[in-house]
C-alpha cells in the first residue's frame, strides 16, 4: 500500500536509521515529475545536470539560477509526495555566504522546493551552516563535484580517502540533512556512510550508501551521449522515440495522418 505522506528531511533520517534505502532520480520538467512521483521515487533532484542533458551545454558550469528556477517550478508543480531538492548552480553560492543566502532563498521562494543542494566539503561547511541556521535545508555533494571539473582535471573517480571522510563529516556537522557521494570507490563510500549520521546518496559510489541517485536521461536511455559505466540503463527510449517520430513523418508525407478519427466534421 502506497504511503502518500510527503517525504521530509526527517523521514530520510528515519530511513537511514531503519536501513531503508532512499531512491533519488533527477527531474527537470512537469511530465517527468509526475511520473517520478507516481513511481514513489523518494527524492527528485532538479540537478544542474539539466544544463548538459536538456540544454546541451558541455558542462554544468553555464547553468544559471534563473534556469534552475524555471525547471524547479515545473517539477514542484508535478510533485505531491517526493521531496524536491534544487541544485544551486556554479557561482551562486561560492563567492560569499550573503550571496548563498540570497540565491538559496530566491530558489526556495520562487519554486516552492524543500531544499537546495550545493557542491563541496570542508570549504563549503560555513556556507551550509549559514543556510541551515536561517531555515534552508541543504543536501551536500562531495567526491566528484562537476562544477569543479576544470580544477579536478576531468570527470575522474575520487580516491583520497582522508579528504573524502573529512569532507563528508564537515558537511554533516554543518547541518546538511544528507550528502551525495559521486564517483568514489565503493569501500570508501561505505566507510563514509558508517561514519556520518546523515543519509548518504551515492552515484558511482557502490551499494554501501544509504540511497542512490541517477540522472533521469541516462537511466532511461533518453540521450545517447557518453554513458558512464556506473549508470544502469533501465529503458532504451531514444530508439522508441525516433521510431515514433519517423512513423509520424511518413504518415504526414503520405497524407495518411490525420485520418477521419483525428479530424472534425
Ligand atoms: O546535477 C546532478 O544531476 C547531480 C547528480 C549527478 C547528483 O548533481
Amino acid at each position: 500500500m502506497r504511503d502518500s505522506k510527503p517525504i521530509t528531511t526527517a523521514r530520510l533520517r528515519e530511513m537511514k536509521a531503519a536501513g531503508e534505502r532512499i531512491a533519488m532520480v533527477t527531474g527537470y520538467d512537469y511530465p517527468f515529475a509526475r511520473l517520478l512521483d507516481a513511481a514513489d521515487i523518494d527524492v527528485i533532484l532538479v540537478g544542474d545536470s539539466v544544463g548538459v542533458v536538456v540544454a546541451g551545454y558541455p558542462s554544468t558550469i553555464p547553468v544559471t539560477v534563473d534556469e534552475m528556477i524555471y525547471h524547479g517550478r515545473a517539477v514542484v508543480r508535478g510533485t505531491e509526495r517526493a521531496l524536491v531538492v534544487i541544485d544551486m548552480p556554479f557561482m551562486s553560492y561560492q563567492v560569499s555566504i550573503a550571496d548563498a543566502k540570497r540565491q538559496a532563498g530566491r530558489i526556495m521562494q520562487a519554486t516552492g522546493c524543500t531544499a537546495v543542494k550545493l557542491e563541496g566539503g570542508v570549504a563549503m561547511a560555513p556556507t551550509i551552516r549559514a543556510l541551515v541556521e536561517i531555515g534552508i535545508p541543504v543536501l551536500g555533494h562531495i567526491g566528484l563535484t562537476p562544477q569543479a571539473v576544470n580544477q579536478l582535471g576531468g570527470y575522474k573517480v575520487q580516491r583520497e580517502k582522508e579528504r573524502l571522510l573529512a569532507d563528508a563529516k564537515a558537511v554533516a556537522d554543518a547541518g546538511a540533512f544528507g550528502v551525495v557521494i559521486e564517483c568514489v570507490p565503493a569501500d570508501i563510500a561505505a566507510e563514509i556512510t558508517n561514519a556520518v549520521n546523515v543519509p548518504t546518496i551515492g552515484i558511482g559510489a557502490g551499494p554501501g550508501c544509504d540511497g542512490q541517485v541517477l540522472v533521469l536521461h541516462d537511466m532511461l536511455g533518453l540521450c545517447e551521449r557518453f554513458r558512464p559505466s556506473f549508470v544502469k540503463q533501465y529503458a532504451d527510449l531514444a530508439p522508441t522515440i525516433r521510431k515514433a517520430l519517423g512513423t509520424y513523418r511518413d504518415e504526414v508525407k503520405a497524407g495518411t495522418f490525420p485520418g477521419p478519427e483525428h479530424s472534425f466534421s
